[in-house]
């Protein structure tokens, strides 16, 4: 049968279109199984492509498709595995599949979209089954960023009831965490009406962990002077290295002052579910709400976050409204009641995807393989002279490491300048990160393509530009 006529319609048939489409996703995937030598310079058509004013007319669909590669080709993609950047993701196939198949039907998770809603639901499930936490209900979003303001969205509306209506009337709020906490918190609470004045960060003990003593403190002070104590925001993970604050005595001081808990477990909570970790998120059971990005640490696509909460009704109180267009006949909550978004597509396709075809417990050897590769380079670097790491191991994937030779008196300035030499020459991808000051090169390995190879690869990459830069003050 072919397709109907009119606008909107392809130069080709869309079965030929697919195919071709799914010919350069195949190639794209074969292209991550293993490094790439270097990062290719934007070519002239490309470079022609980008400075194209609106198209009036149609092109054919192989063409544009052949350019939409070439361009991503030409970009940094996080899926491939020698990028150690930041906290990256790895494009998980069945992911990307799903994607496509979610994209095609095109559902709004807005209000009750049947089946849809219910995987939805199913999904939430699963995640706080895989990494530990009672979860009652919960909803995908677009990332830790919307995740964290909608937790503490709701912890403002249990400790000051009515506020979402009323506004805080001059009352002073505050929430604490720790002073390594992700600044989406800090954006959290701006958005909220707290004022990120009102963040209390909280010292860190020798292995960058929130002080529970200078927690409880804080709290304390704060009630004496009449503010109220909206949350504590834990994180079980940090950005800069992967700390993971202390749950069960964080859980703790937040019990005996009938304070929220949430976890920000963004990047490292998926590491709650293996073995050589789950001690350390001792307590993550205890929390009110938490964060997990499925497009970080399980794999998938972005974008893909969950916040999970204990009391299924704590989101629907901050968010729940009665519309005339939008009536609670049939289904008493819509998901639209217990999140920020209205349209929403269907995220949580791709991680119920992933966790049929995979099963869990290849998650699970994933990740330990990741949490390997960050003692592999530890232990590397550490009996090396030319770097320096951190007094204590890892405790997630992350292993920060210094190129400290012997002559170069400004470290700080040597860092910054590898880092970038690292980017420019393109055999592997890290960024640089600041740590008490000091420049430090910031692997992070999230990618289930990575290997061994891979991280040794990174330690002679460095060692090799920065040698040439301590020698010649260039790397080029
Ligand atoms: C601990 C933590 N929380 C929150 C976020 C924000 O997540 P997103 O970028 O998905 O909004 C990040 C991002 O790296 C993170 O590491």
């Amino acid at each position: 049968m072919t397709a109907p006529d009119g606008p909107l319609r392809l130069d080709a048939p869309r079965e030929d279109a697919l195919e071709h489409a799914a010919r350069l996703v195949a190639d794209a995937w074969r292209s991550f199984d293993r490094f790439r030598p270097e990062e290719p310079p934007l070519d002239e058509r490309v470079r022609r492509l980008l400075e194209s004013a609106l198209p009036a007319n149609p092109s054919p669909v192989h063409d544009v498709l052949d350019d939409a590669a070439r361009i991503l080709d030409e970009s940094i993609a996080q899926a491939r595995p020698r990028y150690f950047a930041f906290i990256g993701s790895s494009g998980l196939e069945i992911g990307t599949l799903g994607d496509f198949l979610a994209h095609s039907y095109d559902i709004n998770l807005a209000v009750d979209a049947r089946a849809a809603t219910q995987i939805e639901d199913q999904a939430v499930g699963w995640v706080g089954e895989f990494i530990g936490f009672p979860a009652s209900a919960g909803a995908f979003t677009s990332g830790g960023t919307v995740s964290n303001v909608t937790a503490i969205a709701a912890a403002r509306e249990r400790a000051l009831p009515g506020s979402r209506h009323a506004g805080l009337g001059g009352r002073r709020l505050a929430v604490y965490c720790s002073q390594e906490v992700h600044y989406s918190v800090t954006r959290a609470i701006e958005l909220l009406g707290i004022g990120s004045d009102n963040l209390r960060a909280v010292e860190i003990d020798g292995l960058r962990r929130m002080r529970p003593d200078a927690l409880d403190r804080a709290i304390a002070e704060d009630v004496a002077a009449g503010v109220i104590p909206v949350a504590v925001v834990a994180t079980a993970g940090t950005t800069l290295t992967g700390a993971i604050d202390p749950l069960d005595r964080v859980s703790d001081v937040c019990e005996a002052h009938g304070v929220w808990l949430h976890v920000d477990g963004a990047y490292g909570l998926p590491a709650a579910s293996v073995p050589s970790r789950i001690e350390m998120f001792a307590g993550l059971a205890r929390a009110d709400s938490c964060s997990v990005d499925a497009h970080k640490w399980l794999y998938l696509p972005k974008a893909c976050g969950v916040v999970l909460v204990r009391d299924d009704r704590a989101l629907a109180s901050a968010f729940s409204h009665e519309q005339g267009y939008l009536p609670h006949q049939q289904h008493e909550l819509h998901a639209a009641d217990i999140t920020l978004e209205y349209s929403r597509p269907f995220r949580a396709l791709k991680l119920w995807l992933a966790f049929r075809a995979h099963g869990a417990a290849q998650f699970r050897e994933a990740i330990e393989r990741n949490l390997a590769e960050a003692d592999l380079l530890y232990r590397r670097a550490q009996h090396t002279e030319d770097f320096e790491v951190m007094e204590a191991p890892p405790q997630l994937s992350i292993a920060p490491l210094r190129h400290v030779p012997p002559d170069v008196t400004d470290l700080n300035a040597h860092n910054q300048a590898l880092a970038e030499a690292i980017q420019a020459d393109g055999r592997v991808y890290l960024a640089p990160a600041l740590i008490d000051d000091e420049v430090w090169l910031r692997p992070c390995f999230v990618n289930y393509r990575t290997t061994d190879d891979d991280v040794l690869a990174l330690l002679e990459v460095a060692r090799e530009l920065g040698e040439r830069l301590a020698r010649t003050g260039s790397a080029a």
